[in-house]
């Protein structure tokens, strides 16, 4: 692949998969300092543990010969893994922990040493993009399966498919906070995925980026619980700490261990030490779980802020997710409204922004025009409740002047 009208040296053909996405332009464009942010998901910037961050740091360098030195996994950091998947109702040893760059890196990994260039990978139809590009990557094609605002994917769906065949090499599965359409899956469906996976062989990469983020009293277990052979997780601390340290995890069967040390040798030689070491003396330190509370108890605020606001902003028929877990909601306008357009309008007209449904399709899936992500994390509850109502005012005043009909309506 030439880059048109350049001299220099080709990319290699596969590249031709990587697209910079809608979403990407998107950011961009919300990423401006007045707008009220509810886009993206990123964590809220004054929950972040800074200052005891900033002692782990001093103590380490003080004290940590191999704090700045290229150094293996930290061993500490691994056990503590391991004692932390016991929340998920994951039993495993340190020896199954294999520690990343953060979730994304992780689901990179798998990918390539569960996919061969032209097999086929299988996700929901509104899914994590990060998924996506990492699977492009590794040469995979995509098969989409639908999802449903109660149980998340589609199981009776996913059964067909597996029997119609022929089957995925892989399947990328949310159990809990579901990005983007916020759902976290029953109890019953997480066993059925799980002896689905099982009985029909398809690996599962099971992401719980937002599993540790639960706003209920007893978050159910994570998919891994259910199926140890057939259910890789994705863990990460990006979302309970901070994205910046990019320090996440996978629990895989141990025979994946080497195969995964030499392929993450190729690519970064090893997770930042630092990085891993400060979470390990921050765990160490024994914050880890006020931490943990004191983010659930916020976040839970303002989701709570965010759902009454999408009542009060939005026409009758409107109907969103209620998020147990993670950053997210899920609406869908009645009518046939195009978000895309919402977006530009609410961005421009009232100074808030956030991501249309279409954002989110799998390759080859019907994308979701009339529908939004709006995330809860990042601002507090008055901006919240201030950014949905203005999302509200533009979608009204968008609709007097007929300006986001779709044409297919
Ligand atoms: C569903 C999901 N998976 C993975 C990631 C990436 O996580 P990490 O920072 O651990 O790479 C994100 C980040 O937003 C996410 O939403």
């Amino acid at each position: 692949v030439t880059p048109e009208g350049a001299f220099g040296p080709a990319m290699a053909s596969w590249t031709a998969a990587l697209r910079r996405s809608a979403m990407e332009d998107m950011l961009d464009a919300s990423a401006l300092p007045d707008i009220i942010p509810l886009a993206l998901g990123l964590p809220a910037p004054e929950m972040f543990p800074a200052a005891a961050l900033g002692e782990s740091i001093a103590s380490r360098l003080r004290t940590d010969a191999r704090a700045l030195q290229y150094g293996p996994p930290a061993s500490e950091l691994r056990s503590f893994v391991a004692a932390l998947m016991r929340r998920r109702g994951v039993a495993c040893r340190p020896e199954q922990v294999f520690l990343t760059a953060g979730a994304q890196q992780g689901m990179s990994l798998l990918a390539r040493l569960l996919i061969d260039p032209g097999d086929t990978a299988m996700m929901e139809e509104h899914g994590y993009t990060g998924f996506q590009q990492a699977l492009a990557a590794a040469g995979a094609r995509m098969a989409t399966v639908p999802s449903r605002l109660d149980t998340g994917i589609d199981l009776d769906a996913l059964e067909r498919a597996f029997a119609r065949g022929p089957r995925p090499k892989l399947l990328y599965a949310m159990a809990d906070g579901h990005n983007p359409l916020g759902i976290s899956m029953p109890l019953g469906a997480r066993r059925r995925l799980a002896a689905l996976a099982r009985a029909c062989r398809v690996p599962i990469i099971e992401d719980d980026a937002y599993g540790m983020l639960s706003y209920d009293d007893e978050p159910l277990p994570a998919l891994r619980s259910f199926d140890e052979d057939w259910v890789f997780y994705l863990g990460s601390f990006s979302k309970t700490l901070a994205p910046a340290l990019r320090t996440g995890w996978i629990v895989a069967p141990e025979a994946f261990m080497s195969p995964l040390g030499s392929l993450k040798e190729s690519s970064d030689i090893n997770t930042a030490t630092l990085g891993q070491r400060v979470v390990a003396s921050f765990v160490a330190s024994g914050r880890f779980d006020d931490h943990l509370a004191g983010l659930r108890a916020e976040y839970a605020r303002r989701r709570d802020a965010m759902l009454i606001a999408v009542a009060r902003a939005f026409p009758a028929g409107t109907r969103w997710t209620q998020p147990r877990a993670g950053f997210f909601t899920w609406v869908e306008l009645p009518g046939a409204v195009d978000t895309g357009r919402l977006f530009h309008a609410a961005l421009e007209q009232e100074k808030v922004a956030f991501l249309p449904g279409p954002a989110f399709a799998a390759e080859g899936a019907t994308p979701a025009r009339s529908a939004l992500r709006l995330s809860f994390s990042y601002c507090r509850p008055d901006a919240i409740a201030d950014g949905v109502g203005r999302i509200g005012r533009t979608l009204e005043a968008a609709r007097a002047a007929g300006a986001v009909e779709t044409r297919d309506a």
